[in-house]
């Protein structure tokens, strides 16, 4: 067996902060250049304020002041649902629109999960997971008129610390049932928005790329909370940032203003049915006109800011999106549901609630835990899209798979540790064997279900060399399985433009939620893992060509908890349910 090394990890002083490009660069060029000069290196970490700046730290809860609280019930313990049923959508009885069912719905989505205490400090952990726990996720709603919500629909801002929606805009009724028209009744919509300084505070100029993992998380999480009441939901993947701005009145009210911009990111539409796209939503969106009175301003989360950040708005301006026709693809030769799971899940205790719930990021891996294959090649399975489109949370983003997988497998029963590829579109399988070394055997283990595209590449123990390429994180070689998320790169900026840099992310982010929850369906923990050196992941696997670019990567396997911290409810009226 080969045992993998690489040079140690050294860290050198930071570039300096500076223009991407000059102005006659397209937004492609101002892509590339980001992600080449936010590249992690063994020798110079991306450009960081390199200390933590305790007195402008970033207020974790933004809020609207003047605007009204309408107050989510948590709703009474019911049937609970099994967590595999979450991945049988359409067999799920829908919920109708209440209070409760929105409700629910935030709370598995966006709300928060527990508070930690370690001495003085707490902090709070969500149902989406961020990078640094910094949270620079804002989501946002447009309710029809529920009752106990409000009588008119409205545009809302969700609290998470409060598990409240905040009344943002009432709506014309007539205007807004013509807009949703084409849609089952007690359809919605639910967006999201970045504030990129929170985690620029810490991160710097990758910061830009850790908002859109987030987004991807919670988009991910909407997904499923959306499942878990028997809702479809679509990403609107047509519809320009100006109108998802002017849809949830996301623009700065005058110049004086110092609260923190919020970037739009996505806008989705969640119904009781099947849904169906509509161009006059989109056009009618498009031209940002729904809102009628708007109410409240957004707080300002730091009190200044010491160090700005000119790179992140350049790449986020040249990666906004023009109003466009919805993405169509083809997906009919990817596999069937029975050959990705050959034995169907329909059993287990875990409840979708605990799941979703308890999910947490491992903060250490015990080094010895043993995973079983056939939860390896389920967890996996998870992972792909199917021929009719059914699988969940793939459902809600209309593009074919631009992420695969590069796996480092530690401790699987039965499987040679070593590095693996899942390559996630099979019909990218030959140009990803082109662009890995030619030495991989890209054998598919008998053991494996016939329609999951995973192949052995190369046997060998890989712990250390795992842990290296992820800045040294011990979490990469201490679980079960970690691995780096292979982006489809440039064909996806060439196909859909610079904006799409952004859908990257967001699909390694769903990737990694998934991971997330499966690996509490194993009884084990996970992390992601935004820390790691960009360039020596690629020589792992023998990339040379810029094509393919790591874009995240991913821990799975037995924790180790911390048992200094006290954890505390996340809502008081928990305690008293
Ligand atoms: C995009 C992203 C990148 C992350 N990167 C790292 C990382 O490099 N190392 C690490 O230990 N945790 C990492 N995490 C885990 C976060 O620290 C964790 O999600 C956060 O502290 C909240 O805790 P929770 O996931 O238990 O809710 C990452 C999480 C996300 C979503």
């Amino acid at each position: 067996m080969a045992t993998y090394r690489l040079p140690l990890v050294s860290t050198g002083a930071p570039a300096q902060p500076g223009d991407l490009l000059d102005a006659d660069s397209s937004p492609e060029e101002v892509v590339i250049a980001y992600h080449e000069r936010t590249k992690h290196h063994f020798h110079r970490y991306a450009a960081s304020p390199g200390y933590l700046d305790w007195a402008t730290q970033p207020d974790p809860f933004r809020r609207y002041p003047g605007a009204d609280l309408v107050q989510l019930l948590l709703p009474k313990p019911g049937c609970p649902l099994p967590y595999w049923r979450l991945y049988t959508p359409g067999e799920i009885t829908s919920e109708p629109l209440s209070l409760e069912s929105i409700s629910l719905f935030f709370r598995y989505a966006l709300s928060l999960t527990a508070w930690k205490r370690f001495h003085e400090a707490t902090w709070s952990l969500r149902a989406n997971p961020s990078s640094g726990n910094l949270h620079p996720t804002e989501g946002y709603t447009v309710l029809p008129a529920i009752e106990r919500i409000g009588d008119a629909p409205a545009v809302y801002h969700y609290a998470p610390k409060e598990h409240a929606l905040e009344r943002r805009a009432i709506l014309d009724a007539k205007a807004w049932s013509e807009l949703c028209a084409p849609f089952p009744a007690g359809s919605f919509l639910v967006g999201i928005s970045s504030v990129h300084w929170r985690e620029a505070w810490k991160y710097g100029e990758r910061a830009f790329r850790y908002c859109q993992h987030d987004v991807g998380h919670a988009l991910a999480t909407l997904r499923i909370a959306a499942a878990a009441l028997g809702w479809g939901l679509v990403l609107l993947d047509g519809i320009s940032d100006t109108a998802i701005t002017g849809v949830f009145g996301l623009s700065p009210c005058d110049d004086s203003e110092t609260a923190e911009r919020e970037e739009p990111e996505l806008l989705a539409l969640v119904t009781a049915g099947h849904p169906l796209m509509s161009l006059k939503l989109l056009n009618e969106l498009a031209m940002g006109t729904i809102g009628a009175l708007w109410y409240g301003r957004p707080t300002t989360l730091s009190p200044e800011h010491r160090v700005e950040w000119p790179v992140i708005d350049e790449v986020a301006q040249a990666t906004r999106r023009s109003a466009s026709a919805p993405i169509t693809e083809d997906f009919s030769r990817f596999p069937a549901k029975e050959e990705l799971f050959e034995v169907p899940i329909r059993h287990g205790l875990l409840t979708a609630e605990k799941a979703i719930l308890g999910r947490r990021s491992a903060v250490a891996m015990d080094g010895s835990t043993t995973i079983s294959q056939e939860a390896f090649f389920r967890a996996l399975a998870r992972l792909m899209p199917t021929r009719d489109r059914g699988s969940m949370p793939w459902d809600a983003i209309p593009w074919r798979p631009r992420i695969h997988l590069g796996l480092f497998v530690h401790r699987v029963d039965g499987l040679p540790p070593g590095l693996y590829a899942l390559a996630r579109d099979p019909d990218k399988l030959a140009v990803l064997q082109q662009a890995m070394r030619r030495q991989f055997r890209w054998e598919h283990l008998p053991s494996c279900p016939s329609g999951l595209p995973l192949y052995l590449l190369q046997e060998g123990d890989c712990r250390a060399l795992a842990a290296t390429v992820s800045c040294g994180q011990h979490i990469a070689g201490g679980g079960a399985f970690s691995l780096g998320m292979i982006a489809d790169y440039m064909d996806s900026l060439t196909t859909y433009g610079a904006a799409f840099y952004r859908n990257l992310f967001w699909e390694a982010g769903m990737v990694g939620q998934v991971l997330y929850l499966e690996a509490e369906e194993m009884g084990i923990r996970s992390t992601g893992i935004g820390c790691y050196f960009d360039d020596p992941v690629h020589e792992v696997f023998g990339i040379t060509s810029r094509e393919w670019q790591s874009f995240y990567h991913f821990t799975v396997g037995g924790p180790v908890e911390d048992t200094r911290l006290t954890t505390l409810p996340a809502y008081h009226f928990e305690q008293v349910r």
